[in-house]
């Protein structure tokens, strides 16, 4: 039997890093974070990469990274990085039907009062505000996102609404993800 993979997509700050250990936890399946596998394979820093070749090269890089992971024969869950979704090859593979998307979905502002500008976040390095950044790639994003996720979870509630939203929203999306697969292996 292949594997079945769980990839979480969003912008940058959503919790697709948080959300994916405590949902690969719950489903005990493999936690992968595609931006540290990426920093591992290529021995580069993300930072590195784009001052070095640009994002062109960053995204050939994040490209081969996810179609490597995939091959991966045990179930996993995947974080993958905000920009996945921008490049066609990606969208098809999380197409799969052996690949259930999960988009952590939040408004530009939420995600500016919370993104931390870490060092694998160049695109926040710019001088621009979070804030402008963020709807930037939400404008651009957004209709990629809907395009390949089967299940969509808004974030914001669950902050609003919960002592541990990130451990809140793992639980809830652990039964999703349950139902989904269970439909579409049927
Ligand atoms: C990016 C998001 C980052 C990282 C890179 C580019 C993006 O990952 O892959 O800086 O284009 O949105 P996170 O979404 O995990 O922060």
């Amino acid at each position: 039997m292949t594997a079945r993979h769980i990839v979480l997509v969003g912008l940058m700050g959503s919790g697709k890093t948080t959300v994916g250990k405590r949902l690969a936890a719950r489903l005990d399946r493999h936690f992968v974070d595609a931006d540290a596998a990426l920093e591992e394979i290529t021995d580069r820093t993300i930072a590195e990469i784009f001052e070095g070749e640009g994002e062109e090269a960053f995204r050939d890089l994040e490209a081969d990274t996810f179609e490597e992971l995939l091959e991966h024969h045990e179930d996993c869950v995947i974080a993958a990085g905000g920009g996945l979704v921008l490049r066609a090859e990606n969208r098809n593979r999380l197409r799969r039907d052996d690949v259930t998307v999960v988009l952590l979905d939040a408004s530009p502002a939420f995600l500016a009062s919370r993104v931390e500008a870490k060092a694998h976040r160049p695109l926040l390095h710019t001088g621009e505000s979070a804030r402008d950044v963020l709807t930037r790639l939400h404008e651009e994003r957004a209709p990629l996102y809907a395009e390949v996720a089967d299940i969509t979870i808004s974030v914001e509630p669950f902050h609003a609404e919960e002592d541990k939203p990130k451990q809140a929203m793992a639980a809830r999306l652990a039964d999703l993800v349950l139902a989904h697969e269970a439909q579409v292996t049927a």
